[in-house]
């Protein structure tokens, strides 16, 4: 054998080793677990601390995390703690999961949602609303804080959301559909409950509460809207605007839960008054006329069955 035949010979041992070494596991994979198997992991943790079953999922918006004090919490369960859950940055938004009561109805609150302008991928915006539902939740009552483009709105009142327009350019729903969870092409005629819708005007009038009905349009953000956009999104028929309550509405239908949504306008869209749009601002607005909706969501609460 000459010196050249054995050098290429330990050569191509070497190279096998390093190739076995890279390729060969460490340790047995676990297979990565499913959207159904991690809804089930999360639900369980919560159920083990929780054994209830809750009438609605209430989702708390910017500004509007103050129902939570009325609630006789039986449990509060910071998101972190929750397998699966994602963490909320958003410094109003307090990240706590709420359960107890409230007029006599088994609740959980989302203190604090997910927003896909953080970064979250459209499933774990929505990922608690999977859970609720697996915890037995057909219900969704979501509430945001919204810039108002109809002329006739005025900063500080509440608009029953009577359907919305999807401009995120995304959906909660899209990849390979999991047909224990929902069907592959859910329906949107009524993706907001008019039973609520009526319930909730009711409760208003007899409050002395001013409601509108309106179209919420729902865009990534961060940024706010130009003055070109305000006019489109008008346009394209939308009354109020934020960067939330699609994909969770999205997600709640898929699942068949009846939703009740409400925005708060926080700030007047109206492109020829030139004013600039500031979150700290929204938040205070959407703090002082937060009582109101309060009232309205605890007066349908009242008369669910
Ligand atoms: N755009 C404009 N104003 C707002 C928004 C928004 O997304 N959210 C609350 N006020």
């Amino acid at each position: 054998m000459t010196i050249t035949h054995t050098i290429s010979r330990l050569l191509v041992l070497c190279c096998s080793l390093l190739f076995f070494a890279r390729t060969a596991p460490t340790h047995a994979e676990e297979p990565p677990l499913s959207y159904y198997d991690k809804i089930t992991e999360a639900a369980d943790y919560i159920r083990a601390r929780w054994d209830q079953t809750p009438d609605v999922l209430i989702i708390l918006g910017t500004g509007l995390g103050h129902l939570a004090e009325r609630i006789e919490a039986d449990v509060v369960l910071p998101y972190e703690q929750i397998p699966h859950f994602a963490v909320s940055t958003v410094e109003s938004h307090a990240g706590n999961l709420i359960l107890g009561s409230l007029e006599g109805k088994r609740v959980i609150a989302m203190q604090g949602r997910f927003h896909l302008y953080e970064g979250y991928t459209p499933q774990e915006v929505v990922f608690p609303i999977f859970v609720a539902n697996r915890l037995g939740a057909k219900r969704l009552f979501v509430s945001n804080a919204a810039g108002g483009m109809n002329p006739r709105y005025e900063r500080g009142d509440i608009v029953l959301i009577e359907d919305h327009i999807n401009l995120f350019g995304c959906n909660p729903l899209t990849g390979p559909n999991d047909e224990r969870l929902g069907p592959r092409f859910p329906d949107m005629i009524e993706p907001y409950s008019h039973r609520l819708i009526k319930m909730a005007e009711e409760t208003a009038l007899s409050l002395g509460i001013k409601t509108h009905q309106g179209v919420y349009v729902g865009l990534l953000g961060p940024n706010f809207e130009t003055r070109a956009e305000y006019r489109f999104l008008k346009g394209i028929g939308a009354d109020v605007v934020g960067m939330s309550t699609v994909p969770e509405v999205i997600a709640a239908r898929y699942l068949s839960m009846e939703v009740l949504g409400i925005s708060v306008v926080t700030d007047m869209c109206l492109p020829d008054l030139r004013e600039t749009a500031d979150h700290d601002l929204i938040t205070e607005a959407a703090n002082s006329a937060e009582p109101k909706m309060n009232d309205i969501i605890c007066g349908v609460l009242k008369q669910l069955d």
